[in-house]
Order: C-alpha cells, then structure tokens, then sequence
C-alpha cells in the first residue's frame, strides 16, 4: 500500500499568489497542491492537502494523523515561531516530519529566526519556494 503523507499548511497560505509576492512568489496554494499531487504520484505516495487558520484545528490533524497517516509534511506558517502546541503534538504522534517555509526565514525578521517546530522536525527546508514541497516529499519518500 501507498505510504501516505499528511501536508499540513499554516495560516494566511491560502492568500498565496496574492499574498506579498515578492517574498512568497506568484503560486497560489492550489498550484502548491498541484505540484505535491504530481510529486506524490511520481513517487508512489498517497497525499492529503490541508490548510488551516486555526492552531487548534492543525493539532487535531496532527494528533488525527496517528491513524491516517505515516510521515508529515508541515508549512506551519508564522505559528513555526509562537506554538508549542503543534511542536508538543508532532511529539505526541512520533511520525517523521519535514518542516518546510517557502522562504528563507533566516534571511528576514530575527522574530522568524526561531521555529518550534524544527527541534521535532527531521529535517527543514526552507528558501526553495514551492519547491520545497517536492523535495520534502522526496525526503520523506526516500525515509518511509
Ligand atoms: C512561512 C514563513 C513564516 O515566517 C510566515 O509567517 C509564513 C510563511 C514561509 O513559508 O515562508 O506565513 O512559513
């Protein structure tokens, strides 16, 4: 059977393609999905795309993925630097997750430096834009 990867993304990523693009690029969330669904296929994975405003509703997910889910794939969004709540759930389930930013936090604000999520990640990924979906899954293919 497929192994089968959860792609959860973060508030405000559904504004993608109009949401500042000269740090977020001209794809909008949907192309996002497109290109993961391609990906996924080219790799024998099975995926489901999500987005979410809500911390809350992302912890459900993660904590749901126990059952439905062998690996990961999360664009927390600005909550990447404020929860400790998605970091304690990503814990909680003990599947292998890949952290991805579209861009690369390093180089901006000193607040987006910091990711909770990292510490409980395999690995990060960030910089490449959507590309950084599809070399997650890559990764996440190659570690399943
Ligand atoms: C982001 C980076 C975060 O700092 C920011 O809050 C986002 C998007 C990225 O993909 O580059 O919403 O995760």
């Amino acid at each position: 059977m497929a192994k089968r990867v959860l792609v959860l993304n973060g508030p405000n990523l559904n504004l993608l393609g109009t949401r500042e693009p000269a740090i977020y690029g001209s794809q909008t969330l949907q192309d996002i999905e497109d290109l993961c669904g391609t990906a996924a296929a080219e790799l024998g994975l099975a995926i489901d795309f999500r987005q979410s405003n809500h911390e809350g509703e992302l912890v459900t997910w993660i904590q749901d993925a126990r059952m439905s889910a062998d690996a990961i794939l999360i664009n927390p969004a600005a909550y990447s630097h404020t929860s400790v709540a998605i970091a304690d759930a990503i814990k909680a389930v003990g599947l292998p997750v890949v952290e991805v930013h579209l861009s690369n936090i390093h180089q901006r604000e000193p607040f987006r430096h910091h990711s909770y999520v990292s510490a409980v990640a395999v690995g990060v990924l960030c910089g490449f834009g959507a590309l950084g979906y599809k070399l997650a899954l890559q990764a996440l293919a190659e570690k399943l």
